[in-house]
């Protein structure tokens, strides 16, 4: 992994969830004032709860709402009601809390009971939304990720024929391990971003932010090593449990 990585460690998750909703304030009203509006991919998984509970209690005239717009770097194939939705979780512990405009909240439609369909149309709906000029892509201002203890990160899951993507932007990625579609942002697209960050906390974390930031294993392995924005920044927000094996030298 590069040398020059911005990797910021916390002692407690209270205390990450506490510095990423500053560093999304921050963000946010950073690119209002430079482009107008703020475009920002969320991850699933439970991690991202505790910045947007952070989020929702903050005072919500720190953020211009309005010109803010929300999309998921990757979704569970099921329906926005469903106890697995990434949509049904960002819904309540962000979204139905502050003053977002309906329209400005871009969900996968993955109740399509054909998952490769809902990534075609959400692939759509960035490339309308963004109107990139010809030959480059989407570029989200901000990609939140998560990382599993296997190393997977958005749903791109160790040795899964999504890795190798490198035309399309969103896909229907098949996940072994439960025996189900996903659909994720692939690695093209996330790397396009002018800032990724990781948000990573708990000791079952440990091994493979090692191995991530540190060892030699192939991406195939530990898929978050593909994570190497283009001309973005790539920040890691870590717990203390988290960054238990990395180097002292750190
Ligand atoms: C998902 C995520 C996934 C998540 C990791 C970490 O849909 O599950 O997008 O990539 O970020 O699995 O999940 P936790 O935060 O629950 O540990």
């Amino acid at each position: 992994m590069t040398t020059n990585l911005d990797l910021r460690i916390y002692a407690t998750p209270a205390d990450l969830f506490e510095a990423a909703a500053e560093d999304f304030v921050e963000q946010a009203t950073g690119a209002v004032q430079a482009r107008g509006r703020f475009t920002i991919a969320l991850s699933g998984g439970s991690t991202p709860k505790g910045l947007f509970q952070v989020l929702s209690s903050k005072d919500h005239d720190r953020l211009p709402w309005d010109r803010m717009f929300f999309f998921w770097g990757d979704e569970r194939h099921v329906s926005p009601e469903d106890p697995e939705s990434n949509y049904r979780m960002a819904r309540e512990t962000l979204l139905s809390k502050v003053p977002i405009p309906e329209q400005n909240i871009f969900r996968v439609l993955a109740e399509d009971t054909d998952a490769n369909r809902a990534a075609e149309k959400y692939e759509g709906t960035l490339k309308q939304f963004f109107a990139p000029p010809a030959g480059r892509l989407p570029q989200f201002d901000l990609v939140l990720l998560g990382m599993g203890p296997d190393g997977h990160t958005a749903s791109l899951f160790p040795q899964s024929k999504g890795l190798r993507e490198k035309q399309r932007l969103v896909i229907a990625n098949w996940v072994e391990k439960f025996s189900t579609d996903r659909i994720t942002f692939t690695a093209p697209l996330l790397n396009a971003a002018r800032v990724v960050e990781f948000l990573v906390a708990g000791s079952d974390k440990a091994p493979a932010l090692r191995e991530v930031l540190e060892g030699n294993a192939s991406p195939d392995l530990y898929p978050s090593k593909m994570i190497r924005p283009v001309n973005g920044k790539l920040v890691w927000m870590v717990d203390q449990a988290a960054a238990a094996g990395l180097s002292a030298k750190r």
